[in-house]
């Protein structure tokens, strides 16, 4: 089904060639849609009081975005684009002509002088984005991912690269506002920087959730726009509030207006058979304009009706152009590009078009990859960890956690995929997925598993190693 951009020429633009885009009124099914929860002007949200513990104070973002074509979008600079004052937006503005000089794309040639060739790489200079004059914080990051990226997955991975944005699990507002917050929040330091995922669609939930958030020292609140799972329908957030950028917008101003810290969104680049680009284009321009300055596009569809979630990241055709697209028509968003990618060479390719890189199963299943990162895409002058690095790190992890009650197999199955690839790796995936041994919490089960891998494997004593932490 084609999705339908309206435009018309504001009177007040008409000799400046601009076009207003409203939102494009899409012939999606719109799942359980439901009465927007004002989210009153620049003040807290509904139900969060100023003096609540956490809540800082409600700061005013001016919302700022131009197209590559030059023409300066500023909402707040421009009533045309003004949000009204229940922080809902209408419109947003598109200019269709104009000087393509303006824009600060910074793609190619400009970033070079950034450049940054990780030391000893000389010969092979990596091209970064950059938007608003700096390369992106989250050039490479480990997807939110399910039962997967817990707390002690992004330890393990905090373990291979210093640099790697982390994400949580998605984690719904029901759980943190009436289920058990230290459980979903709780995080050890060396994870920084971390950013929590949210699920939600109510604007006063996602607020007070996202003050948690912060409260408890994340870096960075994410909204689940491309979840497909029934579950997640059912409770009308995820992929299918594609269908209403206008709530999504809500949602982020809400947010925005309790937190100090980046409020983005994960997105789909339609959901069902909405192919057009001007659908992702149009959601993200609606939620760009209530604060959000970072998207992380998972570039394939999101079917939400007779796909499971696993088909729902295999069957739909990746199409890594509306991603480029994207960070073409809003040059000053941070655009982050997601799903498929396996390799840094990928990642390297995609910096050239975009802010950043989500890495996801292949991160899980082969998390050996990340040791290159730091060196490659942030220019640290440190040697990249080898694996005993990683591993003497690990232990010392695992003692710590051990000793306050954690169950052994629910931090070696994170690092099944640390030997991926080499000689050996299937005894050390079978050794460190052994139950009986996991549950008298045998520490003996890592020397074991190492006599699979040949002579390299011995890993120095724990205290004095140079590995995990110390690595930086
Ligand atoms: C086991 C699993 C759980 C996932 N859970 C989430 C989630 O909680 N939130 C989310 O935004 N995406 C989730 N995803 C999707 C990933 O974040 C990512 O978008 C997707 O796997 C595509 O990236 P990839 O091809 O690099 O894996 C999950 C993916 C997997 C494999």
């Amino acid at each position: 089904m084609e999705a339908c951009a309206q435009t018309r020429k504001s009177p007040k633009c008409q000799d400046r060639n601009i076009e207003i885009r409203l939102p494009a009124r899409h012939e999606v099914s719109r799942i359980n849609p439901r009465p927007r929860l004002k989210t009153g002007g620049s003040g807290p949200p509904t139900r969060l009081r100023q003096g609540d513990p956490g809540l800082p104070r409600s700061r005013d973002r001016p919302v700022s975005f131009a197209c590559r074509s030059g023409f300066p979008a500023r909402a707040a600079d421009d009533p045309e684009l003004n949000q009204s004052g229940n922080g809902k937006i209408t419109k947003y503005i598109r200019n269709t002509k104009g000087s393509a000089q303006n824009g600060g794309v910074g793609l190619g040639r400009e970033s070079r002088d950034f450049a940054g060739p990780a030391s000893g790489r000389a010969d092979s200079p990596e091209i970064f984005m950059k938007t608003a004059n700096k390369p992106s914080p989250r050039r490479v990051s480990v997807a939110p991912m399910m039962d997967w990226t817990d707390r002690h997955c992004r330890y393990f991975h905090r373990l291979i690269s210093r640099h790697t944005w982390l994400y949580t699990e998605m984690v719904t507002t029901g759980a943190l506002l009436h289920g058990d917050v230290p459980r979903h929040l709780a995080f050890n330091q060396e994870e920084h920087p971390v950013a929590l995922q949210l699920g939600g669609s109510e604007p006063a939930d996602l607020a007070r959730a996202a003050v948690l958030g912060q409260s408890w020292g994340y870096d960075e609140i994410n909204l689940n726009c491309g979840c497909p799972s029934e579950r997640v329908q059912r409770g009308a957030f995820g992929a299918c509030l594609m269908s209403e950028p206008s709530l999504v917008a809500d949602c982020v101003k809400a947010m925005c207006d309790a937190v100090s810290i980046p409020v983005t969104v994960k997105h789909r680049i339609g959901i069902d058979d909405v192919e057009d680009y001007g659908f992702v284009r149009d959601f993200v321009g609606t939620v760009a304009q209530a604060g959000c300055t970072v998207f992380i596009v998972h570039a394939r569809n999101a079917i939400l009706k007779g796909l499971s979630p696993k088909e729902n990241r295999e069957v739909p055709p990746l199409k890594y152009d509306y991603a480029y697209r994207l960070k073409r028509d809003f040059p000053e968003l941070e655009i982050l590009i997601n799903g498929g990618i396996k390799t840094l060479d990928e990642v390297a390719t995609h910096l050239q078009h975009v802010d950043g890189v989500m890495l996801g199963r292949e991160a899980y299943h082969n998390p050996f990859m990340l040791a290159e990162v730091d060196r490659r895409f942030y220019a640290a002058p440190t040697q990249a960890p080898s694996r005993a690095d990683i591993e003497a790190g690990l232990l010392r992890y695992v003692q710590q956690e051990l000793s306050q009650g954690a169950f052994l197999g629910s931090l070696t199955r994170h690092t099944l995929g640390l030997y991926h690839g080499e000689p050996g790796a299937r005894g050390w995936r079978r050794t460190l997925s052994d139950h009986k041994r996991l549950a008298q919490a045998d520490l003996g089960i890592f020397d074991e598993a190492r006599l699979f891998l040949g002579p390299r494997a011995e890993i120095a004593d724990l205290g004095a190693s140079q590995s995990g932490m110390n690595f930086v």
